[in-house]
């Protein structure tokens, strides 16, 4: 099956918020971004028509395509112009992605701004068939006194931007009303430029189903909390059980190591969900065998990527550098280099006392241990995820391989750290 779509990227006034509309850049005026929603075994060919004032590009987040499909900085079209993608969907490849811009230098105001859809890839044989799905694309937005978007601070350079809104599928604080069958699955989306989401729905417990890439092996029950960093997805199954009241998602307080003078995080209400129009509440249990992944094996190659800080005083004036391995991003330099289908073990370090989501395109990977204060935990299940938060002073061990030649980004998934440099470049030959 072919899937064609036009993306026009342009400004357009939406009356979002009472006080009159405010300009939001989009895809085809839409907000959040029209979905994407495909088969695996699927060619997707998408044009982006760039009617912004700067250049643009479409990068699929999470999606195995080749790096000349892959809205890489180098490949940023001009205002006015187009480019079309071209990719195929193989097999495996069911899962929860997105599309955001990724031009140098402008991707983290362009998300901000709007622009960014979710994408999601469906497996012919599904083990969930039948459970009604609701999708929750998260974004954050951060408006000025006038209802526009505001334009950055030093803290937001700083610690990544934060609004006063955590915005569901482009509304603030809806009210969803619960599947009368008494079970949902929930994909979720952290579309925020920095925001992480320390994601609860008091009185209900959750079960965890699904990563970045796809389904897990099996469900993991029983949770009162998932933790979801800028750029990851998750997959839920949540059920009413005996609830008919109103529940509510919460964001609660995530420490993440803000750095100055910050005012405290609060927890924020994401969403009110109704359960009063449950009527059965007896759900069959979940299938114990989600999903088949195969370890990616035994590495023939290692990696090290260290993630700091470091202060800079430029005419009087603090600012903080983050860096990759010692250096800011330059778009003429390589900085990794890896043979096609051979797995690698990347050991990524974070150095800095700020949390940081590590994005890795172009392929899935596999998290092997994490490390805190010497001490090493290994994964106890297989997941395929392309962000990957690490905390501060933490170390995380990765699996990973990739399918093409060609020149990958990795980046911290704060995308105002993406933006002043926190970003390498891999090249695949
Ligand atoms: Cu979601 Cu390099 O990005
Ligand atoms: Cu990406
Ligand atoms: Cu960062």
């Amino acid at each position: 099956r072919l899937f064609k779509a036009t993306l026009t990227a342009k400004a357009v006034r939406v009356p979002l918020l009472k006080d009159g509309p405010t300009e939001f850049w989009t895809y085809n005026g839409s907000l959040p971004g029209p979905l994407i929603d495909v088969m695996e075994g699927d060619t997707v060919e998408i044009t982006l028509h760039n009617q912004l004032s700067q250049p643009t590009s479409i990068h699929w987040h999470g999606l195995p395509v080749p790096p000349s499909q892959d809205g890489n900085p180098q490949q940023a079209i001009a205002p006015g112009q187009k480019i079309t993608y071209r990719f195929t969907l193989p097999e495996g490849s069911a899962g929860t992605y997105w599309y955001h811009p990724h031009p140098h230098e402008f991707t983290a105001e362009q998300a901000s701004r709007g622009l960014a859809g979710g994408f999601i890839v469906r497996a012919k044989q599904d083990p969930l068939a039948g459970v009604p799905e609701r999708l929750l694309i998260l974004s954050d937005l951060k408006l000025d006194h006038m209802g526009q978007i505001a334009p950055n601070n030093s803290d937001d350079w700083m610690n990544g931007r934060e609004g006063q809104f955590v915005l569901t599928n482009a509304q603030n604080k809806p009210t969803v009303h619960f599947d009368a069958g008494g079970r949902e699955r929930w994909r979720i989306w952290n579309a925020n430029s920095a925001r992480y989401l320390r994601l609860q729905l008091p009185g209900s417990q959750l079960a965890l189903i699904g990563t970045d890439g796809g389904l897990l092996e099996h469900p993991i029950t029983g949770l009162t909390e998932h933790v979801l960093a800028p750029g990851q997805r998750i997959e839920l199954i949540v059920d009413a059980g005996k609830r008919r009241d109103q529940g509510k998602l919460i964001a609660a307080v995530y420490a993440r190591g803000k750095m100055g003078d910050v005012a405290p995080d609060k927890p924020l209400d994401i969403l009110t969900v109704d359960f009063s129009r449950v009527a059965t509440g007896q759900v069959v249990s979940l299938p114990a065998r989600l999903a088949t992944i195969k370890d990616l094996g035994r590495p023939v190659a290692q990696k090290r990527v260290v993630f700091s800080e470091k202060m800079t005083m430029t005419n009087g004036q603090h600012g903080m550098q983050f860096l990759v391995n010692g250096k800011e991003y330059d778009m003429h330099r390589i900085d990794l280099t890896s043979r096609v289908d051979e797995v690698e073990l990347w050991e990524i370090v974070n150095q800095s006392d700020m949390d940081h989501p590590f994005h890795l395109h172009g392929t899935q990977f596999q998290v092997q241990s994490r490390e805190m204060d010497g001490v090493v935990k290994t994964e106890s299940y297989l997941a395929w995820h392309d962000t990957i938060n690490l905390k501060s002073g933490e170390t995380v061990r990765i699996k990973t391989v990739q399918h093409w030649p060609g020149i990958r980004m990795f980046h911290c998934h704060i995308l105002e750290h993406e933006a002043v440099g926190m970003m390498g470049q891999l090249e695949v030959v």
